[in-house]
């Protein structure tokens, strides 16, 4: 992640208001590049000489977008606006946007995703204070699944796979899967009893919701939203492995291979990451963050110490 060199880039421009600095962390956040008063458009000539210039605040070279920022008062309000028209008039061919403040998380929302993807609205605030910043964007994220998905489905064709979906984390990378392979396939799903919080006694892992149907000779793709320590794959593993299906194999959307325990063999791996706390599709943080459609990093003062993080759920 670019996050230290934004942050740079941040601090080095002298911006005029917080709030565009403010603007500029946001966009740094989901990875929007930007450049800060890159251009001035004259507005009124005297002959050759221009009289009254527009400076946009920034400028959104993947949006071809610029932006101009307002919390200012009313009455200056009426005043940007006017300004506004007359370029829009002169200059109908570039794209432009008034941004009040709080349509910053709507912009981006609608821009920074792609696809018009708006489902993350309500979490943006809240995401904004406990995330470091998207590890994998909705485009990343639905361009990698595609590409595994055709691997996998290559791979079974003519056999019927069983994918078995490991709740809750696995639902958004299990539907997506299974959407993109374009052969037969069967779903189901298992579910395993939760780390104890605080106080409570350790009671082993176990299914709390087991396969509907046998898995006796049957070719069965284990699906996981996530692989930590490896504990719980190797658990689950045990298990079917114990009924004897033809085969059994792992796809799992995140490989958190630098924490890893226990050797646990991944057939299928999205995206490999490193020892940090991620949550968005299917993956929480104490059950929150599952329906983004991106995977963020959480920030490690937000889930440090967490019972969480050290014996998950
Ligand atoms: P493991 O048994 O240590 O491999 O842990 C796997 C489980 O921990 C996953 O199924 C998740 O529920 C949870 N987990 C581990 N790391 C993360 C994370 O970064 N975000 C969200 N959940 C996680
Ligand atoms: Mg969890």
């Amino acid at each position: 992640m670019g996050g230290a060199s934004a942050a740079r880039k941040v601090d080095a421009v002298g911006f005029a208001h917080t709030s565009e600095a403010e603007f500029a962390r946001i966009l740094d956040f989901y990875r929007i590049r930007w450049e800060y008063e890159p251009r001035s458009f004259p507005l009124r000539w005297d002959g050759d000489r221009p009289l009254e210039m527009f400076t946009p605040d920034f400028y959104l070279p993947e949006l071809d977008l610029y932006v101009e920022l307002t919390t200012l008062r009313q009455a200056l309000v009426t005043r940007k606006n006017r300004k506004l028209r007359r370029f829009k008039e002169l200059y109908p061919e570039i794209n432009i946007v008034l941004l009040y403040r709080r349509d910053y998380h709507e912009l981006l929302a609608k821009y920074g995703y792609s696809s018009g993807d708006t489902t993350a609205l309500p979490h943006m605030q809240q995401l904004y204070e406990e995330a470091e910043g998207i590890l994998f964007s909705s485009d990343e994220v639905r361009e990698r699944v595609r590409t595994l998905a055709t691997q996998v489905a290559h791979d079974y064709r003519g056999c019927l796979p069983l994918l078995v979906g490991v709740l809750r984390g696995a639902t958004f990378f299990l539907a997506d899967l299974m959407r993109a392979m374009g052969i037969p396939v069967e779903i189901d799903f298992l579910s395993l009893s939760r780390f104890p919080g605080d106080g409570g006694a350790v009671q082993p892992v176990r299914f709390i919701k087991d396969l509907e149907r046998p898995i006796t000779g049957r070719h069965v793709l284990l699906v996981e939203g996530i692989v930590d320590t490896g504990f719980t794959l190797r658990y689950v593993l045990g298990v079917l492995r114990q009924r004897e299906p033809a085969s059994l194999e792992v796809c799992a959307f995140l490989d958190k291979r630098a924490r890893r325990l226990v050797d646990v063999p991944l057939k299928y791996v999205g995206f490999e990451i490193g020892d940090e706390f991620v949550v968005g599709y299917g993956l929480d943080y104490r059950e929150r963050y599952r329906n983004l459609p991106f995977i963020a990093t959480l920030r490690p003062e937000v889930y440090r110490g967490d019972a969480q993080h050290e014996g998950k759920t």
